[in-house]
């Protein structure tokens, strides 16, 4: 403590040696009477040098104004609440202003977060690349490498790269021509991009059950909310999982309906040795930033069908002629992705098969430090179906407090969706919901990313 404290009108060296003598890099300069007159981080000293001080200056009363200070005994309660952001250090002083101590609030400054995209210099050089190339816009060599590759990776001829993964569920629809009139079934479990995409094209959604143990929609409710009107089923795999693709095709060829796959969470799913992508009429991807690969925002439309791909570009591109520029066709959008995009996407997948070997190994480490516990309940790997690892998936009862938990500890935790017919703007589109609902209330996502501390989860796990 003493060699931390320095008279008010030392010279800078002085100072300096005061602020190096403890770990809280803080100097506590005292009066003629030894009392306490201020303190003066290594921040501030920093900033006294860049405004012209030597080391053989002298300290003035302007160089350590006010500060804040603690008297002995204060409870810890009263001196956290003394701290901020900027106000680290609390000195604390007698009765009669003598310097006793001093107080240092260290807080988390490690934050896990649930995802986080994987870039490094193969990313740098391709976006560079394309933006030199100064084709910045929805055209250049990186689009139609990533649209090729990708759709080479999936499984299918064509592949369609636009904005988003949103867009792309509205592209495919309005490519299908479903509108008006038209019904689409979907889950009840998925993010709200599926229902709004139907809604857009101006559908009715209908909101069908899932499976309770790949927690996918479910073939059964699919063929019960079958009428009329029904034009096409949306599974979605979600959080990685495959859905039953051979019991949904069933149903879609007797029916005559048409089937978009929503791949938004599911890159490399496979369902009986296919990756999911390659059983619908069209099958649609999404590549926001804690997507499996990401370029930023993005999407991608996929389809074996020659005259699909053929309508997707055109209207993806307002609906123009692909011979015949500025003659308009067919009423369109803006949907394009950009080739700055595309070059970080074609970077990305040479790496997906690590990605996702990477992210099944996370889940791996989960399952090794935390089944002792008994809290968590993993999700099913289900025969005849590789379900990949967006983001760790698990249900628990005790999700609340395992939530709480994890996040007073600065690790981030994600609920599952609610339930899309829970919500008043979509409740009227309900058909059944029976194990979303448990699915919804009990499931959660941990951090999915390098550097969790599995040992310190668990610490904290088994103690609530
Ligand atoms: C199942 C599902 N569908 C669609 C989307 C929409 O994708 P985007 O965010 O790229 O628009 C998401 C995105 O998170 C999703 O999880």
């Amino acid at each position: 403590m003493k060699g931390s404290t320095c008279k008010y009108n030392s010279n800078f060296r002085e100072l300096i040696t005061a602020i190096d003598h403890e770990p809280a890099g803080t100097a506590f300069i005292t009066d003629e009477n030894e009392k306490l007159c201020g303190i003066v981080t290594d921040g501030d000293f920093r900033r006294m040098l860049l405004k012209g001080k030597s080391m053989d200056d002298h300290l003035s009363k302007s160089d350590f104004g006010d500060f804040v200070v603690a008297k002995k005994g204060e409870s810890m309660e009263a001196l956290l609440k003394k701290t901020s952001k900027k106000i680290r250090i609390i000195p604390i002083v007698d009765d009669e202003g003598f310097l006793v101590d001093y107080f240092v609030y260290r807080h988390q400054t490690r934050f896990t977060p649930i995802a986080e995209p994987t870039l490094d210099n193969t990313e740098y050089r391709y976006l560079m690349d394309a933006f030199t190339s100064t084709w910045i816009s929805s055209r250049g060599k990186y689009i139609d490498q990533f649209e090729e590759n990708f759709s080479n990776f999936i499984g299918c001829k064509y592949g369609v790269a636009v904005s988003n993964g949103t867009v792309a569920i509205h592209l495919a629809l309005e490519a299908l021509g479903v509108g008006e009139g038209d019904e689409v079934i979907i889950p009840d479990l998925t993010f709200a991009a599926t229902i709004n995409a139907v809604l857009l094209a101006k559908a009715t959604p209908v909101l069908v059950d899932v499976d309770l143990e790949s927690w996918t929609i479910s073939p059964d409710e699919i063929e019960k909310a079958i009428n009329p009107n029904t034009k096409a089923i949306i599974p979605v795999h979600v959080y990685g999982q495959a859905c039953d693709m051979e019991g949904i095709m069933d149903i879609a060829k007797k029916h005559d309906l048409k089937v978009i796959e929503d791949c938004a969470e599911a890159h490399g799913a496979e369902f009986k040795g296919k990756r999911v992508g390659s059983f619908g009429d069209i099958a649609t991807f999404s590549f926001f930033a804690n997507k499996i690969i990401t370029t930023g925002e993005g999407g991608m439309c996929m389809t074996n069908s020659a005259e699909l791909d053929d309508r997707m570009r055109q209207m993806r591109d307002h609906g123009m002629s692909r011979e015949k520029k500025y003659w308009h066709e067919m009423i369109g959008f803006n949907y394009r992705m950009t080739n700055l995009q595309a070059a970080i996407g074609c970077a990305q997948l040479e790496k997906i098969d690590q990605l996702l070997e990477r992210n099944d190994n996370f889940e791996k480490q989960y399952k090794e430090a935390l089944d002792e516990l008994g809290l968590i309940q993993w999700q099913k790997e289900i025969e005849g179906r590789r379900k990949v690892v967006w983001l760790v998936a698990c249900l628990s009862d005790h999700k609340e407090a395992i939530s709480n938990a994890l996040r007073e500890n600065s690790i981030d935790v994600r609920p599952f969706f609610y339930c899309l017919s829970d919500m008043p703007i979509y409740s009227k589109y309900h058909f059944s919901n029976k194990n979303a609902k448990l699915l919804s209330e009990k499931g959660m996502n941990l951090p999915t990313v390098e550097n969790v501390d599995y040992g310190l989860i668990k610490k904290i796990l088994s103690q609530i």
